[in-house]
């Protein structure tokens, strides 16, 4: 019979038990669920509501039974529907009467809201981890290329003269925010709802803060209806989640451009690479592409829970059972793609000259010329004007700015002198860009100095 069976005249149909369940889901979780019960048990017998001896029974029980499923010795059943009921069933078993009172004053409803509230704390700070790697490494590359030139883009045309420390520093902006996010996300899971009973709370005068203490949460949540039906901390880390993997997405992208022979900025290594069945030559950036795939399962882990949640009357609901299997998901997918691209990412070679010589390409110094004529007395927009008719003589002519006589400079403005080269030089366009985050190398050392205080910041966010 069910442990709920008191009220049924048969037990369920075998195909609502393979419908209802959750077990194999909920074999993720039972490292989270016996520590629950523990700390509920403790609780009971601290406020005499079941005797000394039962509470100390059912924590023995239950740490074996830890144990025993750390070791790998259990194996769930579907029979009883779900983690909860496995772990209680099992512990029956094994001490008898006791077992039958760790229920007391509790429901799965707020049983497994405690679950998931723990769950999610613990999948923030692994994310903050991964993301604190990927950020670290990416502050390292950018200090060793403070001086590798690239051209920076808009409407993915060339712009103007960057560094490649400059544009790594604005994914480390990125990732940054990131962390803040789970930092968020941790917060908002870190209340402790068991109490909550089924939805109206309990009759029992159970010790709410001390289950909070024992497992170690920064406050109890203040409302039984919300404690059971809230699953926004989830959403929060889905939607924490599904930023990052837009960020990465939007680096996979450009380390696939910079390593097609168009570019050429970058080769992958070996190792972080995948052949062609038929064409002998290939080598193709797969691991950046199927990050980049995978973004998708993650918004739409985060779309499917909203959907999931949209309009559910108060309180818990067995749609929100979906819940477990769309987290899992997403961390699942987004804890392996911060692994992969932070190992690729640490074993890219960089073609500093290519990328020195593109850096120029395109009459990015246009602006620098312009520029040039505003420090010289002209108005801007006249500027604009005349560093817009050198760059189409230049085109006409198939010359870049650089190599253009003073005369015919002088064609356009008197004003020139022969320092307009070194005003238009690669060194200037970068090197002049000084003011705090911009590319200048200075300004980006500082820049690195900002964000390495940043992380300390954003990862104290977790307990
Ligand atoms: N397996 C359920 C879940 O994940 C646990 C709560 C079940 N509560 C209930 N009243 N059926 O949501």
């Amino acid at each position: 019979m069910k442990l709920w069976g008191g009220r049924f005249s048969k037990d369920p149909d075998q195909m609502v038990l393979e419908f209802d369940e959750c077990v194999e889901i909920g074999n993720r979780m039972y490292e989270q669920d016996i520590l629950g019960s523990i700390a509920h048990a403790t609780m009971l017998g601290e406020q005499g509501i079941i005797s000394k001896e039962d509470a100390d029974a059912i924590v023995q029980g239950l740490n074996e039974i830890l144990a025993d499923a750390r070791d790998g010795k259990i194996t769930w059943t579907i029979d009883a529907e779900d983690i909860h009921m496995n772990v209680e069933t099992l512990l029956i078993e094994r001490i008898g009467e006791a077992g039958k009172r760790l229920h007391t004053g509790r429901s799965r409803n707020d049983q497994v809201a405690l679950d998931n509230h723990m769950i999610v704390m613990g999948a923030c700070e692994n994310a903050g981890k991964l993301l604190k790697e990927l950020v670290s490494q990416l502050l390292e590359t950018a200090s060793q290329h403070l001086d590798t030139a690239m051209p920076g883009y808009t409407h993915l045309q060339h712009a103007q003269p960057i560094t490649l420390a400059h544009h790594l520093m604005a994914y480390v902006q990125m990732f940054l925010r990131d962390i803040a996010h789970f930092g968020f996300a941790y917060d908002q899971a870190d209340e402790m709802p068991l109490g909550s009973g089924a939805l109206a709370g309990t009759t029992y005068p159970l010790d709410r803060t001390r289950v909070q203490e024992l497992l170690s949460f920064s406050r109890i949540t203040m409302n039984s209806l919300d404690g059971v039906s809230n699953r926004d901390y989830f959403i929060d880390y889905l939607s924490a989640a599904s930023l990052v993997m837009m960020h990465l997405t939007r680096f996979c992208e450009e380390l696939i451009l910079w390593c097609s022979s168009e570019f050429a900025f970058i080769e992958m290594d070996d190792a972080f690479a995948t052949g062609s069945s038929i064409m002998p030559q290939k080598k193709n950036p797969d691991v950046a592409e199927l990050i980049r795939g995978k973004s998708g399962r993650v918004f739409g882990d985060l779309l499917g829970l909203l959907t999931t949640m949209k309009g559910l009357p108060l309180s818990y609901n067995k749609d929100m059972q979906e819940d477990k299997e769309l987290f899992y998901d997403a961390s699942d997918t987004l804890e392996h793609c911060l692994a992969v691209f932070t190992a690729m990412f640490k074993k890219l070679s960089y073609n500093k000259e290519t990328m020195a010589k593109a850096a120029l390409d395109g009459f990015t110094n246009a602006t620098d010329c312009a520029d040039y004529l505003v420090k010289n007395g002209i108005p801007f927009r006249d500027a604009h004007r005349i560093s817009g008719e050198l760059v189409a003589y230049c085109i006409q002519n198939k010359k870049t700015l650089l190599e253009l006589s003073l005369e015919e400079y002088r064609q356009f403005s008197p004003i020139f002198d022969d320092t307009i080269y070194d005003a238009i030089s690669l060194a200037t366009c970068i090197g002049k860009r000084n003011i705090p985050g911009a590319p200048a190398p200075d300004a980006v050392k500082a820049s690195i100095e900002e964000a390495k205080r940043r992380l300390d910041v954003v990862t104290s966010f977790f307990a």
